[in-house]
């Protein structure tokens, strides 16, 4: 089979489209075909070696995928041979074929595509466990979400909606703002050319909780804590993947929540474009210029 393979730490332009070993299912894993490949802004940074995680070389980037069971080990009883699956893993999904623990793998639903369901795991799940796991964000609070039309921004806006909060919505362009419109926003503000601290203080009422997501600007920001005290908010974690790796019952119990709400619509993955998987540095590039918006997937 092929994959894209990372054979040292570098830009994604090093990945490699080569051969790999077909794998074979372990006890309790399940082996998918690979129709659809979700994209992430952390596949960058695990490729350039400044994740948290930093695999053995050479292995393949990849959090997410959709596809068809084709093999089950000892023990599988979550899923079954030929049946439609999405899954989640901490990287390996550039690949035509993984083998991947049955605790991370999801019957995928009749109204959803490959390419859609490969775009939902991650970004639905990191929106939830921040939102509803993390921060508790109740219906009529009001929510901020930055670089609101991206992947995980999407689905935070789509979920905050459902969750009826209002939402407040920022991006770096006009187009970007109107997709996180018409996705859930109530109120949406262009962070390059408005001060948006000064219009969410007269949307909001000063306290809040302020969740820590990711370092996308290439800076871990820092908070005064002197400020913290002084304005009673709450500076709160999200890291979705430990909670997959230490609690995957609790993880699968957020995603029967999250098809839920996909089954009614008010959940639905945006995919902005799907590239061959041998494009993958292609379809990483247009994350980290900032062109793309929603998902990016790849098409084994
Ligand atoms: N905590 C967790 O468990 C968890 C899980 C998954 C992902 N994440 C994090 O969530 C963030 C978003 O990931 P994603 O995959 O959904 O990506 P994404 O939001 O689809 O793409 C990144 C977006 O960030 C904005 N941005 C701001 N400064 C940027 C810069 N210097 N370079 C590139 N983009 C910049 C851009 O939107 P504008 O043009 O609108 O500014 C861009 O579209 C990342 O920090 C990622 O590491 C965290």
């Amino acid at each position: 089979m092929k994959a894209m393979l990372a054979r040292g730490w570098g830009e994604p332009s090093t990945l490699d489209y080569a051969d790999a070993p077909v794998p074979r299912p372990n006890p309790g894993e399940v082996v998918i075909e690979v129709r659809a490949i979700g994209c992430n802004y952390p596949d960058i940074l695990i490729v350039q070696g400044t994740y948290q995680h930093r695999p053995e070389l050479p292995f393949s980037p990849g959090c997410e995928v959709a596809g068809i069971v084709r093999g089950v080990g000892a023990g599988v009883t979550e899923v079954g041979l030929g049946e439609r699956v999405f899954a989640t893993m901490a990287w390996g999904g550039y690949a035509e074929v993984v083998a991947i623990d049955q605790r991370h793998v999801y019957a995928l639903p009749d109204f959803m595509t490959f390419e859609e369901g490969a775009a939902f795991g991650l970004a639905y799940e990191t929106a939830w466990c921040g939102l509803v796991h993390r921060a508790a964000l109740r219906r009529g609070e009001t929510l901020l979400v930055h670089a609101a039309a991206g992947g995980t921004g999407l689905a935070a806006v789509q979920l905050g909606r459902a969750l009826g909060a209002k939402v407040i919505a920022t991006a770096g362009t006009a187009a970007k703002l109107e997709i996180a419109r018409a996705n859930g926003a109530d109120v949406c503000i262009d962070y390059r050319t408005e001060a948006w601290v000064e219009r969410v203080r007269r949307e909001t009422h000063g306290e809040g909780r302020l969740l820590v997501i990711g370092f996308t600007g290439g800076r871990i920001a820092e908070v005064a804590t002197n400020r913290v005290l002084l304005k009673n908010f709450s500076v709160v974690g999200v890291h979705w993947g430990l909670y997959r790796q230490r609690d995957a019952t609790t993880v699968r119990r957020w995603m029967v929540e999250l098809l839920k709400l996909a089954e009614a619509r008010e959940l639905q993955p945006v995919v902005w474009r799907a590239f061959p998987l041998q494009r993958a540095s292609q379809a990483l590039a247009a994350i980290a210029s900032r062109e793309s918006y929603g998902k990016v997937v790849l098409i084994p």
